[in-house]
């Protein structure tokens, strides 16, 4: 209440809540789900239930997990009004503007989730809605890029296969997920659920902190995850990696770049605002990348200069001084790749895997009634003066 306002942009230093969610630690390299550790979750659990375990608390019984995933398989499909908005938008209607739109269109379809103050259980209904029908979404957004006809949900299939069959299957084609392929893909989806207060998490949480609803909320968060900085960077390092391809492979060069502060030009997939340590999910990651591609025959040159780059940026001073590691982003799209997914999807799966982990922080902001984010600045304008009519301007 002393009036002395401390300035922190991009929150560098700045706790905007308590979460009992995810856990953290940038210096060791450590991440939990509710106190799981990722390495284990990653190996032993699902996505589903990964999904579970952060919206609600705890890993669940059998009968309870049976119950929820039979709840979710029961709203995959979407209204079909919801189809008109999808054909509305141009082929070359980037995913992650198509995502945001039908997810904020659930409002519409869902007027209940507009009333803040509506049972928990209409609220655990909205969740469970909005869990079953991103896929549907996501997968219709690649289609709508296409130009190819809509896959309808197979309750029939679990998650990660009722996806790939959303995405690849054909009318004319029959299509069944390769095991490998959905099983390298609800490893991905665990790696990504959840990251405490990131950019994305934030602004889901700082939305739904004014009432909004859940949909709107988690619409935001999606567009905040687009830009090349936060989830973004999984497309911009294939195509950073692209682009060094083409240029003859000379990472070293492309090192350089990165380094020189004239350069706008970002190593995309390094560093990270919290990990100056290997980020966890990067390591995970990189070992299933390497497992994926030898499994499915697939030898990607790309990859090979991942590795390479991320060999010369650990020795070089530049990166090692400021403590800038591979993140999460900088192998996920060379699997995305190795499965069929197209670039400009990737950061569509990157929403699709966080998903679980902005319903838990957006539903622990509500039942913690926490206040509307509003926060202060210094101005920096002008002083008070008149307004001066345009003929003496
Ligand atoms: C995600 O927050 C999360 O948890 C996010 C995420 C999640 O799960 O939600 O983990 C997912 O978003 C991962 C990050 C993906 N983004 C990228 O890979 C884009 C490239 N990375 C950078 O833009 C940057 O590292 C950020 C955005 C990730 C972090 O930026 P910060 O914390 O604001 O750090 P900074 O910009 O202040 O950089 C510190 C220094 C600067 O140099 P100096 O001014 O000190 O000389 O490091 C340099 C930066 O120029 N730097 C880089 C760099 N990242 C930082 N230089 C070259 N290449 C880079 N990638």
């Amino acid at each position: 209440k002393s009036g002395l306002i401390t300035i922190d942009q991009g929150f560098k230093n700045t706790g905007s809540t308590t979460s009992a969610i995810t856990f953290l630690d940038g210096e060791l390299g450590i991440l939990r789900y509710r106190g799981y550790p990722i390495e284990e979750l990653a190996e032993k659990s699902t996505f589903l239930e990964v999904a579970y375990l952060l919206i609600y608390g705890e890993l669940p019984k059998k009968d309870t997990f049976e119950s929820f995933k039979k709840d979710v398989t029961h709203h995959t499909l979407v209204h079909e009004d919801i189809k008109k908005i999808l054909e509305g938008f141009p082929s070359n209607a980037h995913p992650m503007g198509v995502l945001s739109s039908l997810v904020c269109s659930l409002t519409a379809f869902y007027p209940e989730s507009l009333d803040p103050n509506r049972s928990w259980d209409k609220v655990n209904l909205g969740i469970i809605r909005l869990i079953a029908k991103m896929p549907t979404f996501a997968a219709w957004a690649y289609k709508n890029e296409m130009g190819h006809p809509v896959i309808y949900p197979d309750n029939n299939l679990d998650y990660c296969g009722n996806f790939l069959k959303m995405m690849f299957a054909l009318p004319a084609d029959q299509y069944e997920a390769d095991p490998v392929v959905a099983s390298a893909l609800d490893k991905l989806l665990i790696l990504h659920a959840d990251h405490e207060q990131n950019c994305s998490t934030s602004t889901v949480r700082i939305v739904g902190s004014s009432q909004a609803s859940l949909y709107s909320s988690v619409s935001a968060g999606i567009n905040a995850l687009w830009g090349p900085l936060h989830g973004g960077a999984n497309q911009a390092v294939i195509e950073m990696l692209e682009a060094i391809k083409e240029d003859g492979g000379n990472s070293k060069k492309w090192l350089e770049k990165a380094k020189d502060k004239d350069d706008p030009f970002r190593l995309m997939g390094f560093g990270h605002r919290v990990y100056k340590n290997f980020d966890p999910r990067a390591k995970i990651i990189k070992k299933a990348a390497d497992d994926v591609l030898a499994k499915m025959g697939v030898n990607d040159p790309v990859l090979d200069i991942a590795k390479e780059l991320e060999e010369a940026a650990l020795k070089d001073p530049y990166f090692v001084e400021r403590k800038l590691y591979p993140n999460v982003d900088f192998y996920s799209g060379i699997i995305y790749r190795a499965i069929g997914i197209p670039t400009e999807m990737f950061t569509v799966m990157f929403a699709l895997g966080r998903l679980p982990g902005w319903i838990a922080q957006w539903k622990e902001m509500r039942a913690n009634s926490e206040p509307i984010g509003r926060p202060r600045q210094v101005y920096v304008g002008e002083v008070e003066r008149n307004y001066v009519p345009i003929s003496k301007r």
